[in-house]
């Protein structure tokens, strides 16, 4: 049987996890894989979460089957996160995914069986996962342009042609916020033009939101999907909460569906559960459990709005503060785009070669496009770090 396969090409973000973990270099620094770390380069546990657990393993007295959409309380819960308390439910239905990726792989199915003929179009860059998801489920794959390196900012005007270009039905893939891997979102004025135009071209909109509160606070950084929500008739979103809950192993998201008719939005949620149901039957219950747990107490939910502001105002002030050692390091502001960007990543502009060249030289390891993680930087090693980056983007010996 497996003498039929090849090896497989290794995911080149998780690779960096292995080459990082036996490296047996006292200064080592990990700028690649997307968690969040705070000052002590640890991605703790957040304390609201905690908190939960606990009353989850004296409270639960069954693990029996929670059902095949997952917790409905936490479903409901987190329209009410991504949408805003006041939002109309009546077309909107979720359910409970293993984690984003698993969301966006179910909603893609979801849309191949809805629309077989429809192109995803995804940003260029993207996070790679991206690709390979709409790939799995043998749908075409199209890109918008989306960065202009020269700036820093999104190519706007390129991004409209491409998004213009597509047929009607097509889906548009939009990071909801913090864009991974370049951290240059979409203005309140773009993101009106681009919902006018998946309106006027009947474009199928699917939102994936994964850093909700990493970028400008939880409410301005789903203004975005709130938008295209109040214009467009329907659309799909896939949720996270691995960052801003920081429950990466727990896999804990949503997939929500909105559609034009309860009906309709009752069909697409049913046909959902049945490509769960032959997929992995049901989604796993603790973190999203503890996730509900939180949001529907006042007291837990404030506690961890409070860590999650934390979180985000270090990932700013580490922006700003890496721009000035960046500066300093080479006499220069050509960096400063940085401290424009928001949630944890930003590409510096270095080849996969420049890259090698930091994790050789220097025990700094980036994602081989350049990605930094900003929240990886240690406060007091910027300047270090900096001087690093600069050294090998601009040609010098170690
Ligand atoms: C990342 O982009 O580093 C994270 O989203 C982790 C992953 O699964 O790739």
């Amino acid at each position: 049987m497996f003498e039929t396969l090849s090896p497989a090409q290794p995911d080149k973000i998780l690779a960096l996890i292995g080459l990082f973990r036996d490296d047996p270099r006292p200064g080592k620094l990990d700028l690649g894989v997307g968690v969040y770390k705070d000052e002590n380069g640890r991605t703790p546990v957040l304390g609201a979460v905690r908190e939960a657990e606990e009353r989850l393993l004296s409270e639960q007295d069954t693990k029996s089957y929670v059902g095949p959409a997952g917790d409905l309380m936490f479903n409901a819960a987190m329209v009410r996160l991504l949408f805003g308390s006041q939002a109309d439910t009546s077309r909107i239905r979720a359910c409970q995914a293993p984690g984003g990726s698993g969301a966006l792989r179910i909603v893609l199915q979801l849309l191949r069986l809805a629309r077989p003929a429809a192109a995803i179009w995804i940003p260029d860059p993207s996070w790679p996962n991206h690709a390979a998801l709409v790939e799995a489920v043998g749908a075409e794959l199209r890109s918008y342009p989306y960065f202009d390196p020269a700036t820093g900012e999104v190519s706007f005007g390129a991004m409209i042609d491409a998004v213009k270009s597509a047929r009607p039905g097509d889906v548009v893939l939009l990071q909801g916020c913090c864009h991974n891997p370049i951290g240059a979102d979409l203005d309140p004025s773009q993101w009106s033009e681009v919902a006018d135009l998946i309106v006027e071209r009947g474009l199928f909109p699917f939102v994936d939101i994964a850093y909700q509160g990493f970028g400008d606070g939880l409410d301005a950084d789903a203004l975005g999907l709130r938008l295209i929500a109040s214009r467009a008739p329907e659309l799909a979103v896939a949720a996270s909460c691995s960052k801003n809950f920081g429950v990466y192993r727990d896999r804990v998201g949503a997939a929500i569906i909105v559609s034009r008719t309860a009906t309709e939005a009752d069909n697409a949620i049913g046909q959902l559960l049945s490509v769960t149901r032959s997929m992995y039957s049901m989604p796993p219950d603790h973190g999203a459990a503890a996730v509900r747990i939180v949001l529907d107490d006042a007291r837990l939910r404030s506690g961890w709005e409070t860590e999650l502001e934390g979180m985000r105002r270090r990932m700013v002030r580490l922006r700003q503060g890496f721009v000035e050692a960046l500066q300093r390091q080479s006499n220069t502001s050509r960096f400063d785009f940085l401290a424009r960007q928001r949630g944890m990543f930003s590409r510096i502009g270095a080849t996969p070669e420049q890259v090698e060249r930091l994790r050789m030289e220097h025990a700094v390891y980036l994602v081989g496009d350049g990605r930094i993680n900003v929240a990886g930087l240690p406060e007091t090693r910027l300047d270090e770090v900096a001087k690093a980056v600069v050294s090998v983007l601009d040609g010098f010996g170690c």
